[in-house]
């Protein structure tokens, strides 16, 4: 690997168990900066919960993990947020607060990390650039219901930009939408990319999200990254545990 390349996520042999469910065995893995790397792995190999791990909502059992330089096992609660406020992390489910109308879904991190922007007296510009880099201006004041899957995905999208994170984590981002919605989805993460410069994870068992969105691609399987390299080299693998996994 090219030694030159900033690495803002550095993960070192990293162990998750549960009782004795042995889900990660030893991951390692590196995220540089401005790439998007795509993991692959079938349903239940630990994806979500490796990016958890990453955001401190799971505790590994063993191993370190490095984010913008700092060890995660060594910080305090208000190195906690000041972290959270760099790591924008989509959920699988999208996951907007159903209570609350888009603007304030958008308002929320905004208040929660004052120690990023300060006092914001007037929201609205923040929340306003935010939706119209999804295409939503126009959603503001509306509710989540009132929204189709692919908009909330949006809104969701539109709430961790806000923050402006240097690392996306995106779980399962195209997953129950149609293959056009999908599309769309795909072309905003490689938006936000080139204009913001986030370096990204994208968990997906969406081939041609993979195939337009990857840098890199790492497959997960036995609870290790077992290989990694472009989308075309995996696609292309003469291993059968590979070529297995994209079903040709
Ligand atoms: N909090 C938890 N407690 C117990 N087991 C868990 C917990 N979280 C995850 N697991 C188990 O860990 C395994 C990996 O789960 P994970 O959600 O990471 O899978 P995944 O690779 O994201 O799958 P999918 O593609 O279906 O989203 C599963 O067997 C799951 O049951
Ligand atoms: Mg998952």
């Amino acid at each position: 690997m090219d030694n030159s390349r900033e690495t803002v996520v550095e993960i070192k042999n990293l162990y998750k168990s549960f009782g004795d469910h042995h889900v990660l065995n030893g991951v390692n893995l590196n995220l540089y900066k401005s790439e998007n790397l795509v993991v692959m792995g079938k349903s239940g190999t630990g994806k979500s919960v490796l990016i958890k791990c990453l955001v401190g909502l799971i505790t590994p059992d063993k191993g370190d993990v490095s984010i913008l330089g700092k060890k995660l096992n060594h910080l305090t609660t208000k190195d906690w947020d000041a972290l959270r406020s760099e790591v924008g992390f989509l959920f699988q489910g999208g996951a907007l607060y159903d209570s609350m109308s888009v603007r304030e879904n958008l308002e929320f991190p905004l208040r929660h990390h004052r120690e990023k922007f300060g006092v914001i007296k007037d929201t609205t510009p923040r929340v306003m650039a935010a939706l119209e880099s999804v295409g939503l201006a126009n959603t503001i004041d509306l509710m989540p219901k009132e929204l189709s899957g692919g908009m909330q995905k949006r809104v969701a999208l539109a709430r961790t930009l806000i923050l402006e994170p240097k690392i996306i984590l995106y779980d399962e981002p195209t997953t129950g939408l149609d293959p056009i919605t999908s599309r769309e989805i795909v072309e905003l993460i490689g938006k936000v990319q080139h204009t913001y410069g986030t370096s990204s994870i994208i968990i997906t068992h969406d081939i041609d999200c993979a195939k337009v969105i990857s840098d890199r691609v790492v497959l997960l399987l036995d609870g290790i990254n077992y290989t990694e390299g472009s989308f075309n080299d995996l696609y292309n693998a003469k291993d059968p545990r590979i070529a297995a996994f994209f079903k040709k």
